[in-house]
């Protein structure tokens, strides 16, 4: 791009519309691919490797990156996510340089250091804030995520919303006998603490050998399963993978992912970055885009920019229809859900 075309575009943020017709204004940032649990679909209990620390973007990177998405490209909201996010250190001086932005800063968390960190991230920007809890039972709890943590996460949830980080979410995968006896128990749950609770559909990107389609309870079933006990109603959907229903006795909202049985592609408007800079247009995806690369490459200034912007356009140039999750040409990614952060 030569200068002027640089400087307009700096002007007036150009939509970045993939070749279906979608404009991609999400971005998901993964910060670490460590994390302080030991999640059965996720990671082994042992003989983890991790990124070295030269190779996970500095907070300074990340916040280039960011700055072109939102300058260039007009995006609006980036959530961050591991991994898990809260084991990297210092993370509300990353949050507030991405609020600064202008942009809606989230954050998607297993909750377990919540208590620490929730009023410094809600100090620092941090928006919006969705916690990853799939059982509600303490024996179950420790085998699911082999830590004895279930206490300090339900401490964490009431942190979060003491802090004002609201809407609170939780966020409840959902394995056919495994945890699909609790859906009542969650659904009662998130109307005590006046939260959202959302069911998600398993997708096979686990670290292990859980997925088969049997695992996955479909989201149809679990909604008719809350709707027989309390009575719900859609609510109007917004640009997300979650589909929300109101309890009609105003007992707040409950939503379902149904990543599987109903996928989201259609309306996807997200890309997403690695902790170590690669650039991703699906969660599925099976090409990367190494964005650390031109990151590191000694270029400045609008010409740092320039490559940046003209390396998203290219990557989301290949965003493909969706994935086939379930179909016989569907290949799942080398990555595992903990690094690329969901
Ligand atoms: P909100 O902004 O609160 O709607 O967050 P979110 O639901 O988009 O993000 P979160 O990190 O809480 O993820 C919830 C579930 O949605 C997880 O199982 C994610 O893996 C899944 N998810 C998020 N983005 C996508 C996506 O683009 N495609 C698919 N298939 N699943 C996604
Ligand atoms: N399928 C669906 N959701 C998953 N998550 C982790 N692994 C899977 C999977 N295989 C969820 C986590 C977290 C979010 C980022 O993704 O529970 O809430
Ligand atoms: Fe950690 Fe999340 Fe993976 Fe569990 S699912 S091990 S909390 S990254």
């Amino acid at each position: 791009m030569n200068g002027s075309a640089g400087a307009l575009a700096q002007a007036r943020p150009a939509d970045l519309v993939d070749p279906f017709g979608r404009v991609v204004g999400d971005l998901r940032i993964s910060v670490t691919d460590r994390c302080n649990f030991r999640c059965q679909y996720c990671m082994p209990a042992e003989g983890m490797t991790w990124l070295p620390r030269s190779e996970i973007l500095s907070f300074e990177e990340i916040e280039r990156f960011a700055k072109v998405c939102v300058e260039r490209f007009g995006f609006e909201s980036i959530r961050l996510t591991g991994g898990e996010p809260l084991v990297r250190a210092h993370l509300p001086q990353l949050v507030e340089r991405l609020a600064a932005l202008g942009v809606d800063v989230a954050l998607t968390t297993n909750g377990a250091t919540l208590r620490m960190h929730a009023r410094p991230l809600a100090d620092a920007g941090l928006s919006r804030i969705n916690i990853s809890l799939d059982s509600l039972r303490r024996d179950r709890f420790l085998e699911l995520t082999r830590r004895d943590e279930l206490d300090r996460v339900l401490d964490g949830i009431d942190a979060a919303i003491d802090a004002g980080l609201a809407p609170a979410k939780i966020n409840t995968v959902m394995m056919r006998g495994i945890n699909d006896d609790e859906v009542i128990d969650f659904a009662r749950f998130g109307r005590e603490r006046g939260i959202e609770v959302r069911f998600i559909e398993f997708m096979p990107l686990e670290a292990g050998d859980v997925w088969t389609s049997a695992v996955v309870v479909p989201a149809d079933e679990i909604l008719a399963a809350i709707s027989e006990v309390f009575p719900t109603e859609p609510v109007q959907r917004a640009n997300e993978p979650a589909e929300r229903y109101r309890y009609l006795d105003g007992g707040g909202q409950v939503g379902v992912i149904a990543s599987v049985t109903k996928p989201f592609c259609d309306n996807c408007d997200r890309v997403r970055l690695t902790a170590e800079g690669q650039f991703r247009t699906c969660l599925f995806a099976l090409d990367e885009f190494d964005m650390r690369e031109i990151l590191r490459s000694g270029a400045a200034g609008d010409d740092l920019d320039d490559r940046l912007a003209d390396a998203i356009r290219g990557a989301v140039g290949t965003k493909w229809a969706g994935h086939s999750i379930g179909q016989v040409n569907f290949i799942r990614p080398k990555r595992t859900m903990s690094q690329i952060g969901g």
